[in-house]
Formats: structure tokens, sequence, C-alpha cells
């Protein structure tokens, strides 16, 4: 092997959790998908029913359980198909970063909030490589924190 291919392949590559709302965010990474939209492989999709379903916790639980950030993605506020679920989200997750995010020490920008709708495919995949080269930059969870 190479020494440019033995370096390569010790590259470290964050993990990265991702809540997707089954009606706007996960389809819209599936168009990306579907339309061969280029996004790094980093991502691990969680399909959830709506963006208000995902606990704040939950997001902590990923970081705590290995995840280097956590995306959280539903639909744009007003498109929402629970009507106000997206609401909820967001005051969650602005209240998320301003407390507990703050007090615990995390970066606030391991977690990220996100709204993709489903026809927004070249979107979805802008997130995601803007995302990891965010958390690339910030390196892994577990030695920075
Ligand atoms: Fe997508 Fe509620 S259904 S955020």
């Amino acid at each position: 092997m190479s020494k440019s291919k033995k370096k390569a392949s010790k590259e470290w590559e964050p993990n990265i959790v991702t809540f997707c709302c089954n009606w706007c965010s996960y389809a819209g990474a599936d168009l990306a998908g579907v339309s061969r939209f280029q996004y790094p492989p980093n991502i691990r999709i969680i399909r959830v029913m709506c963006s208000g379903r995902v606990d704040p916790t939950f997001l902590l639980k990923a970081l705590k359980d290995g995840a280097d950030g956590v995306l959280l993605s539903g639909c744009h506020i007003g498109d929402c198909h629970y009507i106000s679920g997206n609401e909820y989200t967001d005051e969650r997750f602005k209240k998320l970063h301003k407390i507990i995010i703050k007090q615990l020490g995390i970066d606030e920008k391991r977690v990220r909030l996100e709204w993709v709708s489903a026809s927004e495919g070249k979107r979805w995949s802008e997130v995601v490589t803007e995302f990891t080269n965010q958390i690339k930059k910030l390196g892994p969870f577990k030695k920075s924190n």
C-alpha cells in the first residue's frame, strides 16, 4: 500500500446522527439520492414522523453514545404535516442551545436544526456537506469536550 493510501485510510471521519421527519426532510434526502446530488457518507438517518417527535435529550444521547454531530431536520415552518410540530421543535431547539448545551459546555456548532422540504434535494446535499465539513473542523466530540 502506498504512503498516501495508508494516510487516507487513517484519516478521521465524523459520525453524524441525523433525525429527519418523514414528510419533508426524509423525502428531500431521498430526492437528493434519486437526483444523484453528492454528499458525504458520514450521516446516519433516523426517520421520525415529525421533527416534533424528537426530544432534545435524543440529541444529547446521540453525542453521549459516540456521534460527533447531530442534525435535526423537518418541514419548513408552516408546512408541518402535524400543523405545529416543527414550531415546538424550533422552541425546544433554541432552549437546548441556550440552556443545556451552554451549561454542558458542548460546542453549539455540533448540533444543528435545518428545515428541508421534499423538493429540496439539492439543498439537502448542501446542508449535509456543509455540516459534515464543520464537524470535521471541530474534530472528534469525545476529544474536544
Ligand atoms: Fe415534518 Fe412535522 S411533519 S416537521
